[in-house]
Formats: structure tokens, C-alpha cells, sequence
């Protein structure tokens, strides 16, 4: 691996730096010069159509971005990943998250094992038990039925089930109540359940380790906020308390029987892992079928990233693109602008996704890199954004590449007068997509009549390259399709820019750190070697709260 070459000193990337110091044109003259241009730069997986017209790229700038991957091998490591090789180097792990969404006929091996059997066989208990739990025959502890389900857990352990929830919420068995509670800040668990009978909350524990600080202590305190509201009897726990987890001694260990664990494997990376079973919460409020449905609609592109060639495989092209800007037009950071109230917390899990997958700075090999990895992921749902920060992506100096994404059609049950107002919504998401391409020149704003001294603010430059992705309607196997996009498009990059996209020890150093300082909050105790700023802090904190 150490003889591979530098990427920087690759001939394809060279060959791109050159095409770069050239590239002049604007998507204005892009358009002009080619009437089929918004055919030809359109891809389709299931059912999203993907339009890439608006982006600073032509023919010789996709094959050239094509001809790297090739060099870097992005296909070889991809189909390493589909076939269970531990490319998780620093982990010594298999990657298999396409594992939880294959037939129940594939074979898919990591040490001389079939893991299908293993994932469709917690799917099926992850059936029965949301079956049981939607009928009201799963019970709680007085008897009475379960009414609401809390998860706990953070990170991808919450993000993805978070985000689900929200996107589907159309599909839920909307006589449930569900809560997402993440936060080590005693404030979420207590606006989570303080509405909340005991008698009828069920908590979901997910954490594929078992010992993530933040959420083994939610999970505490809501084991005593339960105890408290059903007069102590420890039984209780067993009706009220299921875990999602690899770690089945630590599950033992807190008290919930293993019989109420549902399992996934080490082989899931937390970020990847909401349709394991984590997304057990999501199963209970959409029904089995529904997500089923959604692990169909992750399959298809999983598909289509295996298969479709390198010209029309949608995961490679966005990565590409990414790279493009990323890496020779110095953007650093990517907007994901999801033009549907349902997707509101789409983004943020896109930003686990992204930033703990791409957020490195070291090569595979232990080399560190020397250009630009993973941008900053970042936005919001339109039209909100639109009067807060569009600003900046119109007229500011950076170029910030946008992905934008809308359906056809609105929910289902929404009035026919809510309804109405869907064409209005995705009239916005078209007309800043064409704003930002193509901007307002000085001269037709002054076609309008304005005065000479307010044109320069009233000009748009336009050339910002965005993405828009068009759908139907956001149903469960859309959703899985639009995850699976961004899941393999996170890939391609890592891919290219050689970096280990499945670990996250970037992470680490700050909760070792919080566990050596926290006896000084909570204790007074003397925390040696920390830092003057640090040990300020702490004694300002200490001398305030006791105040
Ligand atoms: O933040 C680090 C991390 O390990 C994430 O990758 C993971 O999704 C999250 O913590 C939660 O971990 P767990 O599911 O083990 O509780």
C-alpha cells in the first residue's frame, strides 16, 4: 500500500490541477454552447432522478474526474467492501452495512461465516417484537399497553432512527408517541418523558458498544425514572427495557435480559447501522413492511453502485464532483438543502455520515495526506434557509456546492388546501437553483432600472454548482435509496483520497478527557497536568455553581 503513489503526484491528478488552471468557462456559457446538456448530465437510480447539469464541469472534466477513480481503484475497494474484506484497517473490520439490506438467499462471508442468516434472522425477531408492541400485546409491567417508546442512544445509535422517524412520519401508527433522547444533558431525558406515563413507556437502549457514556447514563436515570413511577419492583425493567447492541455481556450486565437484545455486529459501523437493528424504534412506528420496504429501496442503489457503469453510477459521480471542489476549487464545506419539512433532520445525519467517515488526515497507510478530504456538511430544510443564510451562498465569497432535493408530491394525507402549497415549495427549490447557476449581470439589472450606484449589490455572479435530486414522493424505500446514495457517495471519496472512512478515533481523545475532568466538576478533586485555560474553566464552573 506504502508504494502507491502520492495521489497529489498521480498523472490523473495532475491532469485535473491543469484542466483547473484552464477552466474559465461559466455554467451561463455551459448552457449556451450545449442545448442537451440538461439531458445528458442527468442520472437515475430507482426512483431519484439525479440532475448534475448545474455544475462546473463538461465531458472532459467527468472523464478525467473518471480517470481517477479508475487510478485510485474505487471500484476494487468497493467490490472488496460488497464481499466482506476487512477494509476497515484500523479495526480490523469488515464493512458490510449493504450485509443488513441483502436477500435472504445471499451469501456474503466475513471469516468463512454467512452473515445473512444472522441479519434476517433479527429482522424476523425484530418483526415479531414490533408486531406485538403495535398490536398492544406486548404489555407493560401493570398490564397496560405500551403507548410510547423512548430511544436512547447517540450518535449513529440515534441519528439515524431520529432522522427516519421524522422523514417518515406520514407512515407511522400515529396513536404511538416516539422520543429521541441523545443528550447527556439531564434536560433531554426530562422533556423526553415528563409527560409520559411509566405504565406505558417502553425504552429502547441502542448503542453497538454498550458503554458510551452519554447513553448508558440516560439509560440509568430512566431505569430510576421508571422504578420511581412503578413503586421500585425491579421485574419492571424486563417489560420496559430493551437493548440494541453487539455487546451482550454489558446489556446482561445493566440488567436487561438478553432475551430483549436485539443484535447487530461489529462489521456495522455506527453511523451505517439504522437499518440494523437500531432502527428498531422506526420498524415499530412504520410496521415491518414499511421497513422492509425502505432496506428494498437501500438495495437498489447498492445495486446500482455494484453494476452500473462508471458514465451513469450515481454514487461515483457525486463523489466525484465533490472531490472536484473540494480538492481543486478549494470549497470547504457542502450544503444539503432537502426541500421537504420531512427531511429536517436528514442533513444532521448526513453530517455523522460525512464528517466522521471522511474527517481525516491521515492515508490508509499511516501517511498524512496532502490534500483536501471530507468538506463540511451543513443546512437545512427549504425555504427557512432561504431567509437565513442563502445570502451567503448568492453573494458571499465562498463557493459553497449545494445538493438540493424535492418530490413531486406532497404526503398523502395532508389537506387538499396544504396540499396547494406544494408547487409553491418546489418553485423555490427550482428558482434557486437557477439563481445560483445563473445569476442577474449587471446589465439586466440594469434593464430594470436601477440605479448605477445600487447594481454591483443587486448583481448575482451565479457559476455555484448544485445538485438536484428529484423524487416522486419521500416513501420509506425513497428514503433507503437516498441514504444508500449518499452512504456509497461518502465511499468514492474516502476511496480516492485513501483515508480509512470506517473508523473515528477522532473521537476518543475528547471522552477520555471528559472522564478525567469530571471529578473535578462533580468532586473538587485536583486533576494534575491540566492546562491553565482548563483549570480555570473548571474552577470558574465550580466557584458559579455553587453560588
Ligand atoms: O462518536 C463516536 C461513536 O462511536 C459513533 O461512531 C457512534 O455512532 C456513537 O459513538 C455511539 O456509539 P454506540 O452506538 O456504541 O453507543
Amino acid at each position: 500500500m506504502s508504494d502507491s503513489p502520492l495521489l497529489t503526484r498521480r498523472p490523473e491528478w495532475t491532469a485535473l490541477e491543469d484542466h483547473r488552471a484552464q477552466w474559465q468557462t461559466s455554467l451561463r456559457e455551459l448552457f449556451a454552447d450545449d442545448p442537451g446538456r440538461a439531458e445528458r448530465y442527468v442520472v437515475h437510480v430507482g426512483d431519484l432522478r439525479i440532475d448534475y447539469s448545474k455544475h462546473l464541469v463538461t465531458d472532459e472534466t467527468l472523464a478525467l474526474l473518471r480517470e481517477l477513480a479508475a487510478a485510485t481503484d474505487v471500484f476494487g475497494l468497493r467490490d472488496a467492501m460488497f464481499s466482506g474484506e476487512k477494509i476497515n484497517l484500523t479495526e480490523g473490520r469488515a464493512v458490510l452495512h449493504t450485509a443488513l439490506r441483502a436477500p435472504r438467499d445471499a451469501v456474503i462471508e466475513v471469516d468463512g461465516e454467512n452473515v445473512v442468516p444472522g441479519v434476517h434472522a433479527v429482522l424476523d425477531k425484530m418483526t415479531d417484537f414490533a408486531n406485538r408492541v403495535r398490536s398492544g400485546e406486548w404489555t407493560g409491567h401493570t398490564g397496560r399497553r405500551i403507548r410510547n417508546i423512548v430511544n436512547i442512544g447517540i450518535g449513529g445509535s440515534d441519528l439515524g432512527p431520529a432522522m427516519a422517524y421524522e422523514a417518515l412520519r406520514a407512515y407511522t401508527a400515529r396513536e404511538l408517541t416516539f422520543r429521541f433522547v441523545s443528550n447527556v444533558d439531564g434536560a433531554d431525558l426530562h422533556e423526553a418523558v415528563r409527560d409520559l406515563d411509566p405504565a406505558e413507556t417502553l425504552f429502547i437502549v441502542a448503542s453497538k458498544t454498550f458503554t458510551t457514556i452519554e447513553t448508558i447514563t440516560n439509560a440509568t436515570s430512566a431505569r430510576s425514572w421508571l422504578l420511581r413511577g412503578l413503586g421500585g419492583d425491579e421485574k419492571a425493567v424486563a417489560r420496559h427495557f430493551v437493548a440494541l447492541s453487539t455487546n451482550a455481556e454489558k446489556v446482561t450486565g445493566f440488567g436487561i435480559d438478553p432475551d430483549n437484545m436485539f443484535e447487530f455486529w461489529d462489521w456495522v459501523g455506527g453511523r451505517y447501522s439504522y437499518d440494523s437493528a437500531i432502527g428498531l424504534s422506526l420498524m415499530i412506528a412504520i410496521g415491518p413492511d414499511g421497513f422492509l420496504e425502505m432496506l428494498d429501496g437501500f438495495r437498489i442503489v447498492d445495486e446500482h453502485f455494484r453494476n452500473a457503469d462508471p458514465e451513469a453510477n450515481a454514487p461515483l459521480i457525486l463523489g466525484l464532483l465533490g472531490i472536484w471542489y473540494g480538492d481543486f476549487f478549494d470549497a470547504q464545506s457542502h450544503a444539503v438543502l432537502p426541500y421537504s419539512h420531512y427531511l429536517s433532520k436528514f442533513t444532521a445525519y448526513l453530517q455523522q455520515l460525512d464528517m466522521e467517515s471522511n474527517g481525516k488526515s491521515v492515508q490508509r497507510d499511516g501517511r498524512p495526506v496532502q490534500w483536501q478530504t471530507g468538506p463540511v456538511v451543513w443546512g437545512t430544510p427549504g425555504t427557512n434557509g432561504q431567509h437565513a443564510y442563502y445570502q451567503l451562498i448568492h453573494q458571499g465569497t465562498k463557493l459553497i456546492p449545494a445538493d438540493f432535493i424535492g418530490f413531486a408530491r406532497p404526503v398523502a394525507e395532508l389537506s387538499d388546501e396544504l396540499k396547494a402549497q406544494h408547487d409553491l415549495l418546489m418553485a423555490n427549490l427550482f428558482a434557486q437553483g437557477q439563481a445560483l447557476a445563473f445569476g442577474k449581470t449587471a446589465d439586466e439589472v440594469r434593464a430594470e432600472g436601477v440605479p448605477e450606484e445600487q447594481v454591483p449589490h443587486r448583481t448575482f455572479k451565479g457559476n455555484h454548482p448544485t445538485t438536484t435530486i428529484l423524487a416522486t414522493e419521500l416513501t420509506p424505500s425513497v428514503l433507503g435509496q437516498l441514504v444508500a446514495l449518499y452512504e456509497h457517495k461518502v465511499f468514492v471519496q474516502g476511496a480516492i483520497w485513501n483515508i480509512d472512512s470506517f473508523d473515528q478515533w477522532g473521537v476518543e481523545l475528547g471522552k477520555v478527557l471528559a472522564k478525567r475532568v469530571e471529578p473535578a466538576l462533580t468532586e473538587g478533586a485536583d486533576v494534575p497536568g491540566l492546562d491553565s485555560s482548563t483549570a480555570a474553566l473548571v474552577a470558574a464552573y465550580r466557584s458559579l455553581k455553587n453560588t
